[in-house]
């Protein structure tokens, strides 16, 4: 994995083999985004999976009970780390009949199946939402749903890849991302690698710019989307929303289906994060507030389902009725795995 916390200062690649350092590099967020945590607990699923000693498939199913436990209690918003590893245990659970030696191996490649298998569904996102950006645009973006974020190209940002490959001329606002700085380290250093035109901006700059019209559209990815379209994604989301509806432009989402929480009736239920209080007092080690000062630190927010326009996900993009439109996005998910 790169260590995304250097970027883009130092571009650091760091291996892991042992369950318990990608647990704590989730946690950390040397790896971050929702379908790149994923991708990385299924890896620290079959690792933790590889090293367990067990004579029976009953003693090995207890075991990688306790190493899914240790990767789930890493980050509790995004729902596509609980996804991924429900799948490796559904995974486990089907195939009983296995010698342990041949399941350790298959779980090994359904994790690398579900890192190609990230990589396409964002590329078939890209490729749904790209007519959605117009000619020219003026794209406004919020922390990093990139190709650093998932397996590769990107959700949100595989859309505007996919709108540049189709000839379309883009360029990208990039929000900062206060207080973990995506949009500023990450956002703004893959685009610039991409040769996508990219412009920073503070987060308390965009509604300036909307009301002098020079934005013509926002996107954003998801960490966890409720049944009813209800989005968690990164703090400030909501607030972009909420500017989009009144200056008129549209706001997107993009996500996978692995991102959305059909067991939640709407996004009250969705936990939130709170990190700890020195991301938003300290800045390059250097204290920026009062010694003592009180701090608040919420790392996602929840816009509700009215406020966006659509969503766009590897099946198609939905608009309105999110709660039939996504309910038809499963079903379709599910004609397409069979
Ligand atoms: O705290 P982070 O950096 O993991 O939060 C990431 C986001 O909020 C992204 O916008 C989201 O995961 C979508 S990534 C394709």
């Amino acid at each position: 994995m790169i260590d995304q916390r250097l970027l883009p200062v130092e571009e650091i690649w760091r291996e892991y083999d042992d369950y318990r350092d990608i647990a704590e590099a989730i946690r950390t967020m040397v790896v971050r985004g929702a379908p790149a945590i994923g991708v990385a607990a299924a890896f620290g699923a079959a690792f933790g999976a590889r090293d367990i000693e067990a004579e029976s498939f009953e003693n090995f199913c207890r075991k990688m009970e306790n190493v899914c436990a240790v990767l789930a209690e890493t980050r509790p918003t995004a729902v596509n780390l609980f996804w991924a590893l429900e799948r490796i245990k559904l995974f486990v659970k089907t195939h009983s009949e296995l010698p342990l030696a041949d399941l350790k191996e298959k779980l090994l490649q359904l994790a690398l199946e579900m890192a190609a298998e990230d990589e396409k569904i964002n590329r078939a996102m890209g490729a749904w939402g790209e007519p959605l950006i117009p000619e020219n645009a003026r794209v406004l973006t919020h922390c990093n749903a990139g190709a650093l974020a998932t397996a590769g190209y990107g959700t949100a940002l595989g859309v505007i890849r996919s709108a540049a490959k189709a000839g379309k001329t883009v360029r990208v606002f990039a929000d900062e991302t206060r207080p973990w700085l995506q949009g500023a380290r990450l956002t703004a250093w893959e685009l610039q690698q991409d040769g996508i035109p990219v412009t920073l901006i503070c987060d308390n700059m965009a509604g300036f710019l909307m009301s002098r019209g020079e934005i013509d559209c926002v996107i954003v990815g998801a960490d966890r989307i409720a049944a009813n379209g209800d989005v968690a994604n990164k703090i400030g989301t909501y607030t972009l929303a909420v500017l989009c509806k009144e200056h008129q432009l549209p706001f997107y989402v993009a996500a996978p289906l692995s991102t959305i929480d059909f067991s939640l009736a709407d996004g009250s239920a969705i936990p939130i994060e709170e990190r700890g209080a020195e991301e938003v007092i300290l800045h390059g080690g250097k204290r920026l507030a009062p010694d003592g000062i009180e701090v608040r630190n919420p790392a996602f927010d929840i816009t509700p389902a009215r406020l966006v326009t659509a969503i766009i996900s590897e099946h198609g993009v939905v608009r309105g009725d999110y709660l039939s439109g996504l309910a038809d996005l499963r079903q379709k998910g599910r004609t397409h795995d069979s």
